[in-house]
């Protein structure tokens, strides 16, 4: 059964996931802070997109680049003159929206007042800022709306240092910023938020066929992490809505608890930025193709990912409830990569034999994977804030511990237990995380 949009807000909040920025001074609309165990699963999905994307493949390498770049990247990138929503406001209300996001294009969502629009206006979504003391035209700076221009301004440098050739991709992940003129759905549209992308450097006439590689190589990513495939589609641009880089662009669309919306798009950006930033620099950004005897642009296939977007994703797709005993368990089935905390330690009491050998075993299991020492309430409320936050496995110290050196460790899943002696239970666990 879908989740319901307040449920997973409320669990991220009260357990720590995504905290409202600024809440002492009333909120900073749409922008969010995350929690310790919000950083750790974000984290975590950064990690493992890293891992798949950049150390798993002797084709891509990583960059991490500035986020204010010369002002030129941006006029060349089209984003200055294109990188714009159409903005309309009530003159009723004052409200402002996003013309092409209203259900009804006649009828204000704020106030319910008919045909109140303004005429739409081109609003552009880069945050402008100035470098250095002086606020003059001169001086404006943007903050990236991207993470994808860097990549393309630094294209020769990579090529040159890691002594690539056709086909590679350059990956990066990091911050960018939208003045979105109706963020909102919680961390899924905020103006700063994180992508993970990675631009695909090929030779035009293969372009195709990589488009359709990153297209299924994506997808297979999110079901390999445990998301539910029900949950998953993938979706063509139409004509009308690519993007003004792209002849033609592939969503991956999760089914959030208000409708299908976008987690990330595959993009055959063709040789669009490279041209541009050739012609723009005055540096030739064109390649030698050695077999070939041929020099060209590189064509670019892109799959950008939002990272902040798509641990929300993860999370409400993990959220289940269940039936136990007439009561209902509160499970987030994380897959174990995700989890923020692996193993929970749970000394059956406080009392100091327990707690001395729950704390030894605790500091030898956390040189290898994120652990809670978890020593108080009851040990069924324990279970329940484990499960609630996706742990996979409790090790739980009792009295029956300081005699057979044995521990029982609980299956987040199942809930099944197992008795395991304590000079086993790094392999035990070892063998189950993955
Ligand atoms: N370089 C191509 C590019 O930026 P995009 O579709 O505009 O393409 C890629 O963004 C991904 O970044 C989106 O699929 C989404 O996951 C994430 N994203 C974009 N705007 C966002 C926002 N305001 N808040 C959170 N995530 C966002």
């Amino acid at each position: 059964m879908p989740i319901d949009f307040d449920t997973i807000v409320n669990l991220s909040k009260k357990r720590g996931f995504v905290f409202q920025s600024s809440e002492i001074y009333g909120g900073f609309r749409s922008a969010y802070d995350y929690g310790p165990l919000g950083v750790e699963l974000l984290r975590n999905v950064k990690e493992q997109w890293w891992h798949s994307m950049v150390r798993m493949r002797d084709d891509i390498v990583g960059i991490d680049s500035a986020v204010i770049q010369a002002p030129q990247v941006w006029v060349a990138s089209g984003h200055v003159a294109s990188f714009s929503d159409p903005l309309v406001e009530c003159r009723n209300c004052h409200n402002r929206f996003r013309e092409d996001k209203l259900d009804d294009p006649d009828q204000c969502p704020a106030c319910g007042e008919r045909d109140s629009f303004t005429e739409p206006k081109q609003f552009n979504l880069m945050f402008k800022t100035h470098m250095g003391p002086v606020e003059t035209d001169e001086n404006i700076a943007y903050l990236r709306p991207e993470t994808a221009q860097g990549i393309f301004i630094n294209f020769e440098n990579v090529r040159r240092t890691a002594r690539m050739s056709l086909p590679f991709g350059i990956a990066q992940i990091g911050k960018s910023f939208r003045n979105e003129i109706t963020p909102g759905q919680f961390v899924f549209r905020t103006r700063e938020f994180e992508q993970m992308e990675m631009e695909y450097f090929c030779r035009p006439d293969e372009a195709d066929t990589w488009f359709r590689y990153w297209v299924d190589e994506r997808r297979r990513w999110y079901l390999d992490l445990g998301m539910r495939e029900e949950n998953l589609r993938l979706r063509p641009h139409g004509a009308d809505e690519l993007s003004h880089y792209s002849v033609g662009t592939f969503d991956v669309d999760y089914r959030f608890p208000w409708g299908w919306d976008e987690l990330e798009g595959i993009a055959n950006r063709t040789d669009f930025d490279l041209r541009q930033h050739s012609e723009h620099s005055g540096v030739d950004l064109s390649y030698f193709d050695q077999e070939r005897n041929e020099r060209f642009l590189p064509y670019v296939i892109e799959p950008a990912a939002g990272a902040t977007r798509t641990t929300f994703a993860f999370l409400i797709d993990a959220y289940r409830e269940e039936e136990v005993r007439g009561e209902t368990r509160v499970v987030l089935g994380l897959d174990s990569r995700l989890a923020p905390v692996k193993v929970a330690v749970l000394p059956l009491s406080k009392k100091p034999q327990l707690m001395e050998v729950s704390q030894r075993i605790a500091d030898a299991l956390r040189t290898r994977w994120a652990i809670e020492h978890d020593i108080t309430q009851s040990i069924g409320r324990r279970y329940r804030r484990q499960d609630e936050i996706g742990t996979p496995y409790c090790v739980t110290v009792d009295f029956d511990s300081l005699d057979d050196g044995a521990v029982t460790v609980r299956d987040r899943d199942s809930m099944a237990q197992d008795r395991i002696s304590m000079d086993k239970l790094a392999s035990y666990l070892a063998e189950r995380l993955t």
